[in-house]
């Protein structure tokens, strides 16, 4: 079933406004972007001077028997696409609940102006007239949600007809492309890794780094937030799909993304294992490069995820001050939009345990090592969205995890509704049918904790105990 994680932090991006929202930031960054590509971007002008070619058929059989590998293995299990056949043709699998993927194989050209990607058979080959339909795909992954699909652009698909205007490639790529959505929700970070990083990875990971990203509802920000993360997918700059009016022309292409659960990877989905969370976590590591700490640090760290405005821990300080006392080196984080990832990855990837309130940055527990500790507070009323959106992902990445469940005493609405209050009782009685509604107003956005010491002490004890045996063991293999 659909997830309602991290949504109610962001509402979609809109078109335009955020780009001014963000400019700010963007600028900040942009010199370093622009450094790092310009080196790219030279290596492809040399690539595209010969790219004006107006013959059908020009790929090789080198790049094409590339792409087939990745269509034609039956990688993903139980898809019709499989086994796409060599010759022009389009095919999509649409029955996945989340996402719609459609694979095109041959000569394949963007006309951005009618949202088009089209596909030209070999210049010997004539068509079958069936296989000029249309297919029609928004490429993301919440097919089961009308209303944000209703935002996300729609791609046309379709193989050129006999009576169409030859239509020459401006810029001629060897490697195929990805088409996809980089708007919906993908303005907030849960969102950016579930909807669009995961599936982008996973979609991607068998042409390793050989595919061009095509990016539907492109905001320049989010490239150069998750630059890093991106360059680990493709070796390319991305091309906003809208924005870019000449002719791109692919051995190949996929459009949309495969999606395999809330923050996951599912290798049961795959016919081998060639990737799970733990590949992910490698991509991750190398995108980022940190260097190796050189000297074992000497007391183990505790990452304090906090929270400035709703599910705020209204006695932050006394916390910090607890887990100090428990034995943890305590760092605070507060991850803002204007953060660099580069630098939550930084402190993530290094600690043993991280503790913060259930929202949208706990999707960082992605960048901690397997075996870290992810301590999930839970506020009232939104246990299960605790489980969905990040206890079971972690689990399954392969962390350790602990929760701290407020009680009633410890939440702001006792204090808002008065201790015998329905809504503090028996949440689940006030959620009833209109669960998601009262679980985002009351309870997401209307509630602040203010940590029992005592009880948070036992939790954090022996998550402590833990690391410590851990990290005792790892000293004695
Ligand atoms: C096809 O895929 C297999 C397995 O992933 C790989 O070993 C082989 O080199 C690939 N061939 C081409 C032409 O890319
Ligand atoms: C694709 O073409 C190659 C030769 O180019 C052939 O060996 C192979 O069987 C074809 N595959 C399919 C699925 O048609
Ligand atoms: C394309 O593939 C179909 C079946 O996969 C085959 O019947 C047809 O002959 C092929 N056409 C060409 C031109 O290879
Ligand atoms: C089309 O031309 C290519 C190369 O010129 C050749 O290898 C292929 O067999 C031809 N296909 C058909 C269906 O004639
Ligand atoms: C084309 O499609 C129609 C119906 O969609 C079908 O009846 C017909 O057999 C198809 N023709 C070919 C050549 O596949
Ligand atoms: C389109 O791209 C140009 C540069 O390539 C840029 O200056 C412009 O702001 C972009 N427009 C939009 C709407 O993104
Ligand atoms: C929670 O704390 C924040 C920051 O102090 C405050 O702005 C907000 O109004 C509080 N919310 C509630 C429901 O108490």
């Amino acid at each position: 079933m659909g997830q309602r994680c991290g949504k109610q932090h962001d509402q979609p991006i809109p078109k335009g406004r955020e780009e001014s929202k963000k400019a700010k930031q963007s600028s900040l960054h942009l010199f370093f972007f622009l450094s790092l590509f310009s080196t790219l971007c030279f290596f492809f002008a040399v690539r595209f001077l010969s790219t004006s070619s107006s013959s059908l058929s020009f790929f090789g059989d080198k790049e094409i028997a590339f792409y087939n590998n990745y269509t034609s293995h039956s990688w993903h299990r139980h898809s019709p696409c499989s086994f796409l056949s060599n010759n022009s043709s389009i095919c999509c699998d649409r029955t996945s609940y989340h996402s719609d993927i459609c694979f095109m194989s041959g000569d394949v050209r963007t006309h951005s102006h009618a949202s088009s990607v089209v596909l030209y058979p070999p210049s010997n080959v004539t068509i079958n007239r069936n296989s000029s339909a249309e297919e029609k795909i928004r490429p993301y992954p919440r097919k089961w949600e009308g209303i944000i699909m209703d935002r996300i652009s729609e791609l046309r698909l379709r193989a050129a007809a006999p009576q169409d205007a030859p239509h020459p490639c401006d810029v001629r790529h060897d490697v195929p492309a990805i088409f996809f959505s980089a708007g919906g929700y993908t303005g907030n970070v849960f969102h950016a890794f579930n909807d669009a990083i995961l599936p982008l990875y996973i979609t991607s990971h068998r042409l390793r780094r050989r595919v061009v990203l095509v990016v539907l509802n492109y905001h320049h920000w989010w490239f150069i937030k998750y630059r890093e993360i991106l360059a680990g997918i493709s070796d390319y700059p991305p091309i906003d799909f809208s924005n870019n009016t000449r002719t791109h022309c692919f051995p190949g292409a996929v459009a949309g993304l495969r999606f395999h659960g809330t923050l996951a990877i599912d290798p049961a989905k795959l016919s081998d294992e060639t990737m799970s969370m733990q590949t992910f976590q490698h991509m991750l590591e190398e995108a980022y490069n940190e260097p190796k700490e050189t000297k074992p640090p000497r007391r183990p760290k505790l990452v304090v995820v906090s929270r400035g405005a709703t599910r705020v821990v209204e006695n932050e300080g006394e916390v910090v001050q607890l887990a100090r006392a428990v034995g943890f080196d305590v760092e605070v984080l507060r991850p803002t939009d204007r953060m660099p990832m580069a630098r939550v990855y930084a402190s993530l990837s290094r600690c043993d345990a991280m503790m913060g309130v259930h929202g949208a940055a706990l999707t960082h527990f992605l960048f901690m090592r397997p075996g870290a500790t992810f301590i999930q507070v839970i506020p009232l009323g939104v246990k299960n969205v605790a489980d969905t959106c990040y206890r079971d992902p972690a689990v399954r990445a392969g962390l350790r995890y602990a929760e701290y469940e407020v009680l009633p005493r410890e939440s702001s609405l006792s204090r808002k509704y008065g201790a015998d209050d329905v809504v503090v009782r028996d949440p689940e009685r006030v959620q009833g049918k209109k669960a998601w509604d009262v679980t985002k107003q009351v309870y997401l956005e209307g509630q602040n904790v203010t940590l029992d010491i005592r009880r948070l002490r036992k939790t954090l004890a022996r998550v402590f105990e833990t690391v410590v045996a851990d990290r005792r063991r790892l000293l004695n293999l």
